[in-house]
């Protein structure tokens, strides 16, 4: 099957390179600086959304919304489902069902409320760091423990460490596998056979495992990225998986997610820890946008690969050049890239205080990502090309001075 993400790209509609005052708009990335970091005269390249803005007909969808007036409460319609479901036809071969989809508005939120559903305070919950942060808050601001089946790096590319895993997954406290796939920050898309491995060791283990698919729509060229439940009735039996257009379409703001859980009885047990929460309901404009993203902007989303690929090229190139003892390691999807500073400095303050009052970049530092993750910066690469040339310029400055 000709896949839709497969196809070439050639010529091009949307104007990437136009850089967009997002000041001013209380924008997380770019207005809250000093709050994040203590300073403000940064350039920020840290959290993972755009600097580009949405597909048009996203934009004229919110627009009309917007002027109809009546902003009161808001469901999803057949046509919202329709256009989930489509998506995943489209573009993994994957058929889900209406029923199947629960909504959350969020990934994170959907990770933490599964935590609550699934587990009991003092249960263990599998990551493999060095991983996306916000995952260590949903397991223990809910009183459960964090078990880490580290990644290894072979080379220059990370591998899940199985033997580990078959022991972690034995622990009698552990309830829950957090995979993210793809993987942020380093970058891999797990491979089916990988993916394979994994849901056996956790089914043989009575884990459920929370697939984080979030990035799955960005990969580059050749690369094929795999649901995980869609590899085995088993695997869709025992999982819940996390998705969302919000990185695909930089609709984060939106606060829109689509929970996908085949398994009836898992489906009812999530379900109601979400209304235990509250009775949710989505905003006014997220299900327009999501509809209109899904069913008319595909084509925005393959120019914007092109220019994702572009910019990691560029980034390679200038690093060769400029910054040789950086270490890049090449992502397989994901807008972000994890680069190694460590033979720039092993310090991991003083490497902060270099990206912050020598460099004056906002870049996500390694450490936080835990364990694995001391000595690499993430860089997200989701900006202007002229954002991407600036920032690297003042690194390179910063570390020929370090
Ligand atoms: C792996 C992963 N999961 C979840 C999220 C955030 O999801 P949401 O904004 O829907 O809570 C991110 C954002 O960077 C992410 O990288």
């Amino acid at each position: 099957m000709l896949r839709a993400a497969d196809i070439a790209m050639s010529g091009t509609k949307y104007n990437f390179d136009d850089v967009v005052n997002r000041r001013n708009t209380s924008c997380e990335k770019w207005d809250f600086l000093e709050k994040n970091f203590g300073y403000d005269d940064l350039l920020p390249l840290w959290v993972a959304d755009m600097d580009f803005r949405s597909p048009q007909p996203v934009i004229d969808a919110l627009v009309s919304r917007a002027k109809h007036g009546i902003y009161g409460y808001t469901g999803l319609t057949n046509e919202y489902y329709d256009s989930v479901i489509g998506w995943y036809r489209r573009r993994y071969g994957w058929e889900i069902r209406k029923e199947w989809i629960v909504y959350t508005p969020g990934v994170v939120p959907a990770v933490s409320l599964a935590i609550r559903a699934f587990s009991n305070p003092g249960d263990r919950i599998i990551v493999q760091t060095p991983v996306y942060y916000p995952f260590f808050k949903s397991i223990e601001s809910n009183g459960r423990q964090v078990l880490n089946n580290r990644l290894k790096l072979n080379g220059d590319r990370y591998e899940m460490d199985f033997d580990d895993l078959e022991e972690k997954a034995r622990d009698s406290r552990a309830r829950i596998m957090i995979l993210c796939s793809p993987h942020n920050p380093v970058g891999r898309v797990w491979k089916k056979d990988e993916l394979k491995r994994l849901g056996r060791i956790c089914a043989d283990n009575g884990l459920l495992v929370i697939s984080d698919e979030i990035h799955s729509d960005i990969t580059y060229p050749g690369i094929v990225h795999t649901n995980f439940a869609s590899i085995s009735e088993e695997f869709a039996s025992t999982s819940i998986t996390c998705t969302s257009a919000s990185k695909t379409f930089n609709l984060a703001g939106l606060q829109i997610s689509n929970i996908i859980i085949p398994d009836e009885k898992k489906r009812s047990i999530f379900s109601n820890e979400v209304e235990s929460c509250s009775n949710v309901h989505p905003n006014s404009f997220a299900p327009d946008a999501v509809m209109v993203a899904y069913n008319e902007c595909e084509d925005w989303l393959e120019e914007f690969r092109a220019y994702l690929k572009g910019n990691l090229d560029f980034l390679k190139q200038f690093v060769k050049e400029n910054v040789p003892e950086v270490r890049v390691i090449e992502p397989e999807g994901t807008y972000l890239c994890w680069l190694d500073f460590r033979r720039v400095e092993q310090d991991v303050k003083k490497l902060e205080r270099m990206m912050l009052r020598d460099a004056k970049v906002a870049l996500d530092e390694g450490y936080i990502f835990r364990d694995g993750g001391e000595g690499f910066e993430r860089i997200n690469l989701a900006c202007p090309r002229s954002i991407l040339r600036s920032a690297l310029e003042k690194i390179a400055e910063a570390v020929k001075k370090h």
